[in-house]
């Protein structure tokens, strides 16, 4: 009676093979090449012979990130309205923040207002809000702004804040957006800018001095006019420093009283 166990018969069928010079296993199961015959198809006449493909190196980072910004440029010019460079900055697919974050967060406000806000990144409350400045930090914005009779649900453009962010998505655990992030991020912030056309900009902070005028330094620089993309510029305290800071708040004053003075003469 033939025995379940195999192994002397498998064995001795190994080794004929090797003895006639099998030395890999190929397959698992047996392939019938006879019958693979007849199904092949007929022989190609034949072509230039193929070059092996070399395997290519993977990119370094910085060609990546030079890439980024290249397509980020593309993009953003494409865009001749706010709404195309929002849906062109949300397609974008290169900036990794993006894959962390739930909320794309583009702007809030009044896009006719005369002042342009620029803050740094979402935060929890406005990645869960998909909106910028809705936190802490926010309600504070708003209450000074208030203070001078400004403020993002206003429509008369006099009145009126128009408020975005250097980066759309929120860096994990809110740490500050490093200067790939940044770079790839800036002709969108440029295209969006040049868009809403306003005729101040505010610069909520360091990240958007660092991308905008390619320095920090905030607590030397608030209150110093300056120029972006042709336009007055006033960098100031960000809210949220405020809050750490509350003796701050009397530069901000200062710089809130600035800023409207200037509006009442431009
Ligand atoms: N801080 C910012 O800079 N932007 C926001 O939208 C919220 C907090």
């Amino acid at each position: 009676m033939e025995s379940g166990n195999t192994y002397w018969r498998d064995r001795a069928l190994l080794e004929w093979q090797v003895e006639l010079g099998a030395t890999e296993a190929i397959l698992d199961a047996p392939l019938d090449r006879y019958a693979l015959e007849a199904v092949r198809p007929a022989a190609k006449p034949s072509v230039t012979p193929q070059t092996p493909q070399t395997p290519q190196p993977p990119e370094p980072p910085m060609q990546v990130a030079l890439n980024a910004v290249v397509i980020a440029g593309q993009a953003a010019a494409m865009a001749q309205d706010l709404s195309a460079l929002a849906t062109a900055m949300e397609a974008f697919d290169h900036c990794e923040l993006k894959r962390g974050a739930r909320s794309f967060v583009f702007s809030d406000g009044n896009p006719a207002a005369r002042v342009m806000i620029v803050g740094e990144a979402p935060g929890r409350e406005e990645d869960r809000a998909g909106k910028p400045f809705v936190g802490r930090a926010g309600q504070l914005l708003d209450r000074m702004f208030d203070a001078i009779g400004m403020g993002r649900a206003q429509e008369d453009p006099a009145l009126a804040l128009y408020i975005t962010n250097v980066l759309p998505w929120r860096p994990p655990s809110n740490r500050t957006p490093d200067a790939t992030e940044i770079a790839m991020m800036l002709p969108f912030l440029e295209r969006h800018i040049t868009l809403a056309d306003p005729q101040v900009i505010v610069l909520m902070g360091n990240t958007p001095c660092q991308a905008l005028l390619g320095r920090t330094g905030i607590t030397r620089m608030r209150g110093q006019w300056t120029e972006v993309l042709g336009k007055p510029c006033l960098p100031m305290l960000h809210p949220a420093y405020l809050l750490r800071n509350p003796i701050a708040k009397r530069e901000t004053w200062a710089d809130l009283l600035d800023l409207r003075a200037r509006l009442l003469t431009t």
